[in-house]
C-alpha cells in the first residue's frame, strides 16, 4: 500500500512557493522537485527546499517517483499541462481557476477520467472551519429557504502587481481580471452555499488599471432555487477590504468576512457562541496575505483521498461551476 505521494510542483512563482511551504506540514506528500520556465528560479527554489530542479516538464512526467503533478502555472496553462500529466498516468492537482475556458477545463476532466487518475482543483476557502460550519448549517436548513446571497470582493492591487509578471492581467494567461483571478474563491463559496445559477445580468469594466481585463465587475444572479444574488468583484477598491458573503433566509442571516463568521442572527439561536473572535488572513491588499491553513487543510484532504483511492476534493466538475458563472458574467456584459 502506498503511504506517500511523490509530488512535482510546476511553477515556482508566488503560489508554487506557497504550496511548498504548506506541503512541508504534510507527511502524506513527498515533494520530489520543481520546474519553472525560468530555470534560475527553479534552481533557487529547489536549493531552498533541498529538492530536485527538473529541467523540463517531460522529465517530470517520465519520473516514476512522481505520482502527482501540482500545477501552479498561469491559469491559461493549467489544462494544457494537466492533460499531459494525466496522459502520463500522474494524478493532477491544479490551482484555481481550473483553466480559463470551459473547453480546456473539460479536456482536463476527460483526460484524467480516461487515464484513470485523480484530479483535484484548489479552492482552499471551502476548507476554512468557519466556512465548513456555515455549509453544514445550510445543509441542516438552519436558515430555512434561502432568499438572497451577496458576495463582495472589494480588493486592491497596485500597478506593480500587474507589471511584476508579463502574464498578469492578460487575457491569454489570466483569462479574466478581478472576478476570474481574485473573486473566484468567494464566487465559488456563494455557489456552494446558494446552489446553481439560472440567469445572470452584469456590468464589467476596466476602471483603474492599465490591463486588458476587468478590475471592477458587478453581477445580479437568480439561482435555480429562485433566490437572488449579487456579486461585486474588484482590484481597484483602495486600500482593499476583506471579502464577505452574506446569506439571508426565512429564519435569519449569517455572514462571513475573510473566512470568519461575523453574523449569526438566526431565529431562536444565541448569536455569541457562533461568532469567530480571531481575524483570519485575507488577500484584500496583498496576494500573500491569504491564510496558509486552508491550503494545508485541502492538501491533507486531497492526500488522504488519493491514498484511499477515492475522488479528492474539489472535483473538476465542481471547479467548472464558478468558471462558467464568471464567463457568463463577462458574456452578459458584452466582453
Ligand atoms: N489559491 C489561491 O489563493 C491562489 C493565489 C494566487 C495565485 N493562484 C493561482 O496560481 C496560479 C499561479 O499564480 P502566481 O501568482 O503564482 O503566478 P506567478 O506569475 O507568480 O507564477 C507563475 C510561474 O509560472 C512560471 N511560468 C510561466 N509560464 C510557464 C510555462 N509555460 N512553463 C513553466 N513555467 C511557466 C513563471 O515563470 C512563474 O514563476 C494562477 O493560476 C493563480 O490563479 C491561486
Amino acid at each position: 500500500m502506498i503511504t506517500r505521494i511523490g509530488v512535482a510542483v510546476v511553477g515556482c512563482g508566488m503560489i508554487g512557493q506557497f504550496h511548498l511551504e504548506a506541503m512541508k506540514n504534510l507527511p502524506e506528500f513527498e515533494v520530489i522537485g520543481v520546474w519553472d520556465a525560468n530555470p534560475s528560479l527553479a534552481a533557487e527554489v529547489a536549493q531552498k527546499w533541498n529538492i530536485r530542479p527538473f529541467c523540463s516538464f517531460e522529465e517530470i512526467i517520465n519520473d516514476q517517483k512522481v505520482g502527482m503533478v501540482d500545477i501552479c502555472l498561469p491559469s491559461g496553462l493549467h489544462g494544457k499541462y494537466g492533460v499531459e500529466a494525466a496522459k502520463a498516468g500522474k494524478h493532477v492537482m491544479v490551482e484555481k481557476p481550473i483553466d480559463i475556458t470551459i473547453e480546456a477545463a473539460k479536456q482536463l476532466v476527460d483526460a484524467c477520467k480516461s487515464s484513470e487518475v485523480f484530479l483535484a482543483t484548489i479552492l482552499q476557502n471551502r476548507f476554512s472551519p468557519s466556512v465548513a460550519k456555515v455549509k453544514d448549517a445550510l445543509n441542516k436548513d438552519v436558515l430555512g429557504r434561502l432568499l438572497y446571497g451577496e458576495a463582495t470582493i472589494k480588493w486592491y492591487r497596485p500597478k506593480e502587481y500587474y507589471t511584476a509578471r508579463l502574464s498578469r492581467g492578460t487575457l491569454q494567461y489570466d483569462g479574466g481580471g478581478a472576478l476570474m483571478n481574485q473573486g473566484i474563491h468567494t464566487i465559488d463559496l456563494l455557489l456552494w452555499f446558494m446552489g446553481d445559477v439560472k440567469h445572470t445580468r452584469s456590468l464589467v469594466k476596466t476602471s483603474l488599471h492599465p490591463i486588458e481585463l476587468e478590475d471592477l465587475g458587478v453581477a445580479i444572479v437568480e439561482f435555480e432555487s429562485g433566490a437572488i444574488g449579487t456579486i461585486i468583484g474588484s482590484t481597484a477598491m483602495k486600500p482593499g477590504f476583506p471579502e464577505s458573503i452574506e446569506l439571508y433566509g426565512e429564519k435569519g442571516s449569517i455572514a462571513l468576512e475573510a473566512g470568519r463568521i461575523i453574523r449569526w442572527k438566526v431565529d431562536g439561536t444565541e448569536e455569541g457562541p457562533h461568532l469567530d473572535g480571531v481575524p483570519v488572513g485575507s488577500g484584500s491588499s496583498d496576494p500573500g496575505g491569504i491564510p496558509i491553513e486552508n491550503h494545508i487543510a485541502q492538501f491533507r484532504a486531497v492526500a488522504q483521498a488519493i491514498l484511499a483511492n477515492e475522488q479528492p476534493p474539489v472535483s473538476g466538475e465542481e471547479a467548472i461551476k464558478p468558471l462558467q458563472l464568471i464567463l457568463d458574467i463577462y458574456h452578459m456584459s458584452g466582453k
